[in-house]
């Protein structure tokens, strides 16, 4: 599928996390996998699936993303972040062009496949107000209070959800309005009644959150 049959797709990837728990001296998006920035890989991977591609980046760093995009070859705008995920999407959403669809990414997950975009955004062409990929669960999952386990979950219902999410422009910027904050951007939409729906993701399209992450993408990367 090209991108002008999935619709017009706006992109932004949000950069601008300290990356506390990851423990770096860089910002998260500047860490390197194999040789170039977690941001690089990302843009890397997913630009061809868009029309316009925005970067939200901590203070005092767009000159440095708009440099990371330029060693892929690609001119993007660099806007500056919030002080949540939530507030960097909005400065994002504000950036970007009035294409029908908007797909948000973490640059912490430098291993996503465009394919992941694609039918995301074809989810939501088909109806969906937001589309996200996701995986099952192998741990076995339980609900706690403090160290006391109370239930185990069913996990055959349960998903663990990645990025792009896809959305429809206006419901995206609908739920940024109202104002919220969320871990993730389809949460904002399922507190509005919207349709969300999930596709297929993958275990490669994994955060980086702890070191050992890193360690771990560095190994898929290289295969
Ligand atoms: N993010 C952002 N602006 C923030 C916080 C997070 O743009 N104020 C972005 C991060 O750059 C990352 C994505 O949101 O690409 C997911 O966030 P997370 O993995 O939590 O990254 P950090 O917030 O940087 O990490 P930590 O929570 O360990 O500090
Ligand atoms: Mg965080």
């Amino acid at each position: 599928m090209t991108p002008a049959a999935a619709g017009r797709v706006g992109l932004v990837i949000v950069a601008a996390g300290s990356g506390e728990r990851l423990g770096s001296a860089d910002p998260k998006a500047f860490v390197t996998l194999n040789g170039r920035s977690l941001l690089r890989h990302a843009l890397q991977r997913l630009h061809a699936a868009a029309h316009e591609v925005v970067v939200v980046a901590p203070a005092g760093q767009l000159e440095r993303a708009t440099d990371e995009a330029a060693a892929e070859g690609l001119a993007v705008t660099v806007v500056t972040g919030g002080a949540t995920r939530s507030a960097s999407v909005s400065a994002g959403l504000a950036a970007l062009g009035p294409h029908d669809l908007v797909a948000v990414h973490d640059a912490a997950r430098p291993l996503v496949e465009a394919d992941a975009l694609l039918r995301a955004a074809a989810a939501v062409r088909e109806g969906a107000d937001a589309a996200a990929p996701a995986v099952r669960i192998n741990d076995t999952i339980k609900r706690v209070d403090g160290d006391v386990v109370e239930a185990t979950l069913d996990r055959s219902v349960l998903r663990a959800v990645q990025t792009p999410q896809v959305f429809r422009r206006e419901v995206l910027l609908r739920a940024h309005a109202a104002g919220g904050e969320a871990t993730d951007d389809l949460a904002l939409v399922e507190r509005d009644g919207g349709k969300v729906v999930l596709v297929q993701g993958s275990h490669r399209y994994l955060k980086i959150t702890f070191p050992d992450d890193l360690v771990l993408a560095a190994t898929l990367e290289a295969m």
